[in-house]
């Protein structure tokens, strides 16, 4: 396993939403849900789109592209046309930056 430092968490104020970059190839977004910082793959399960162009409701995301709601618990999709759940990644908070837990080599992604 392998720590990835994503951004600081000042800069997800509670409420909104950030893309990082992973190793120069892919997107993570980090949702501030209240304080509740959470980390899911920033490409839309369905086609490629950016999850950070769509839309937080208090406990799921929406695309902007054809509307499918993602639970921000589990990541799965509430509505068509998704089918399958965007990946979460595990958090870790450390000296003020928000880090995820992934395994070595290319970051788990759902498409
Ligand atoms: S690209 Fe996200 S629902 Fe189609």
């Amino acid at each position: 396993m392998r720590l990835v430092d994503l951004l600081a968490v000042e800069e997800v104020p509670p409420g909104t939403m950030k893309m990082a970059w992973v190793d120069g190839a892919d997107q993570v977004l980090v949702v501030n849900l209240a304080g509740d910082i959470r980390a899911f793959q920033g490409i839309c399960s369905h086609e490629y789109f950016e999850l950070d162009k769509g839309f937080l409701t208090r406990d799921s995301l929406t695309c902007a592209l054809h509307l499918s709601r993602f639970d921000l618990e589990t990541g799965e999709p509430l509505d068509p046309p998704a089918e399958v759940p965007i990946v979460r990644y595990p958090v870790i908070i450390e000296g003020g930056r928000v880090l995820i837990e992934v395994p070595e080599g290319p970051l788990p992604v759902n498409e």
